[in-house]
């Protein structure tokens, strides 16, 4: 298997970039695998899936209706008590029904079809589809330039429930890309104006260097926010359900 295949935080490994960033920046430690894994991994684990009843009748005609729905519902609080601590963006409480429902998997496919799949938040539900952002010379972005088909999927285990969309992607339009990016932590706009996605790094320093440069380019200073202007190479794409 070809390393590129692999995405992981672990050394030597294709390294998600961004992931990578935020990992420098809040002390994560790195992983730590010492015994070897077993030569065939058998998962004998049974969880037996208890769901209410579900047809039909319960789904609304428009499924973008029936995804804000669901989406809401997933992200009610708890319970009412809950709900008054909760922060007032209910997609980031982790008091809610499902901690991270915003969360999805993403999957492309190169123009002759072979597919990968990853892991992005859900941004945002318009009248026309399903929003996240990404830098657009990442891998996903590149075979979506190239095949605009793609699946998402959230996998809300609380809740027993899984949602599939498939459908065809657009780019967002650049005023909604650049209001998204104003509205990010400044970590978060240093980390993508540094990051590379999808391509090999050094290793952690060649990062942190980068992530340097960037903060003096813009003179961050700590406690001051500044404004960093979006790079033509990060923003938003829509899915459109089919
Ligand atoms: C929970 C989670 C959420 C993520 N959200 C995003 C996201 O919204 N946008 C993004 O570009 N990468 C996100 N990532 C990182 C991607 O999974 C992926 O590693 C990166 O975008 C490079 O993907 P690619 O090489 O397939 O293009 C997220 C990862 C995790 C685990």
């Amino acid at each position: 298997m070809p390393l590129s295949s692999i995405i992981s935080t672990r050394r030597s490994v294709l390294i998600s970039q961004v992931t990578l960033v935020a990992r420098i920046s809040s002390g994560v430690p790195r992983m730590n695998v010492q015994s070897p894994p077993p030569s065939i991994l058998k998962i004998e684990s049974r969880t037996q899936y208890v769901s209410p009843p579900f047809g039909p009748a319960d789904v609304h005609s428009d499924p973008l209706v029936q995804f804000r729905q669901w989406f809401a519902n997933a992200t009610a609080p708890l319970n009412a008590e809950q709900g008054k601590s909760s922060s007032t963006n209910p997609t980031f409480s982790t008091k809610s029904k499902v901690l991270e429902p915003e969360a999805m998997s993403f999957s492309t496919a190169t123009a002759s079809g072979i597919p990968s799949t990853r892991m992005v938040l859900l941004k945002e539900v318009d009248l026309k589809g399903f929003v996240f952002f990404t830098n657009y010379t990442s891998r996903k972005s590149k075979e979506m330039i190239e095949n605009p088909h793609v699946a998402l999927g959230f996998y809300w285990k609380e809740l027993r429930q899984q949602v599939r969309v498939v459908g065809r992607v657009e780019k967002l339009e650049e005023e909604k890309s650049d209001r998204y990016w104003k509205s990010r932590p400044l970590q978060s706009r240093v980390s993508a104006r540094a990051s590379l996605q999808s391509s090999v790094i050094l290793d952690e320093e060649e990062l942190a260097k980068r992530v340097k440069q960037v903060e003096e380019r813009f003179g961050v200073q700590e406690g001051k926010d500044v404004d960093i202007p979006r790079p033509e190479i990060w923003g938003g794409w829509r899915v459109i359900p089919e």
